[in-house]
């Protein structure tokens, strides 16, 4: 399978915070924010990744990640020239795809869970169509939103609906089989001249391919659209790092963990972010090391 982050847009409703910076590099809290999702598609296994920007910001994404050798991965950049909606990364992401599975997420959702790994690797496995994650909203108007039967299976799904037909949101993390490559070329510009993702979605519910797992209440997602969402999403990953001792989506963790990279390389990251500066996040890495 491989990963896709779309780290697109023009951030407007960020703004002045976005006048300058690419919304997916503004911290949250600790680390930039593609950290976040980036941390997702490690989780879930996946060590291919394409990233797709801006023209203008895609050497600042490149100066930060590089091509993913450090953490053993691979990671590649594409360039977004205008924003053309998120089922546009298909197609951007095409030659990238190849013949394999895709992972597409948005570089500004960010979500936590316990089992997050494991439900990953699952839902991997038995992917067939497409696979979405719901997660429960006071305010899905502002999403996409999906009906499912008893079996999990999408029979309604519509984007940012004036009333809800249920409170379970659609997250920014999809699960693709390859013909959504093929399905997104066909796919028109909405009335907002954008590829929508909703409308690639629905193709997968006609077939009777598309699922949709909730993730339940025991767990978080945050999308970051708004300065207060940004601020949630950085207090949440503050209190919990804060209580436990431990980093939400350190990705140098997660390649160790994930077996991508050996001891010997996280205490070279560690060292090299701690020396001279004392950053907390480097010694981290090394304190990990040691335990
Ligand atoms: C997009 C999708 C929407 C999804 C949301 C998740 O909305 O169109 O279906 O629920 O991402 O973050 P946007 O954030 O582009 O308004």
């Amino acid at each position: 399978m491989r990963g896709i982050i779309l780290a697109g847009g023009s951030g407007t409703r960020l703004r002045p915070i976005t006048t300058v910076s690419s919304k997916q590099l503004l911290p949250v809290y600790d680390k930039p924010m593609v950290y976040y999702p980036l941390s997702v598609l490690m989780l879930a296994g996946i060590r291919e990744i394409l990233l797709i920007s801006n023209p203008e910001h895609l050497d600042t994404y490149e100066q930060l990640l590089g091509d993913g050798s450090r953490l053993g991965l691979r990671i590649e950049y594409a360039a977004q020239d205008r924003p053309r909606g998120l089922a546009d990364a298909l197609r951007v992401g095409r030659e990238f795809i190849g013949d394999e599975q895709i992972a597409l997420i948005l570089g500004d959702n960010i979500f936590y869970g316990h089992a997050l790994a494991e439900l990953l690797g699952r839902e991997r496995d038995r992917l067939e169509g497409c696979t979405l994650f719901g997660y429960p909203v006071a305010d899905p108007e502002r999403y996409g939103v999906a009906v499912t039967d008893d079996d999990g299976r999408i029979v309604e799904l519509e984007e940012k609906p004036a009333a809800p037909r249920s409170n379970l949101a659609v997250t920014g993390l999809y699960l693709y089989d390859n013909e959504a490559v093929e399905i997104a070329t066909r796919l028109r510009p909405s009335a907002r001249g954008e590829l929508e993702i909703t409308d690639l979605n629905k193709e997968f519910m006609a077939q009777g391919r598309a699922r949709l797992v909730n993730l339940g209440r025991g767990s978080a997602w945050f999308d970051t659209g708004t300065h207060e969402s940004l601020l949630d999403a950085a207090m949440f990953v503050q209190i919990l790092e804060k209580r436990q001792g431990i980093r939400l989506a350190c990705i140098e963790e997660v390649a160790y963990r994930m077996g991508f990279i050996d001891t010997e390389r996280l205490n070279l990251l560690g060292k090299e972010m701690s020396a001279s500066s004392g950053s907390g996040y480097g010694q981290y890495l090394m304190e990990l090391t040691r335990t």
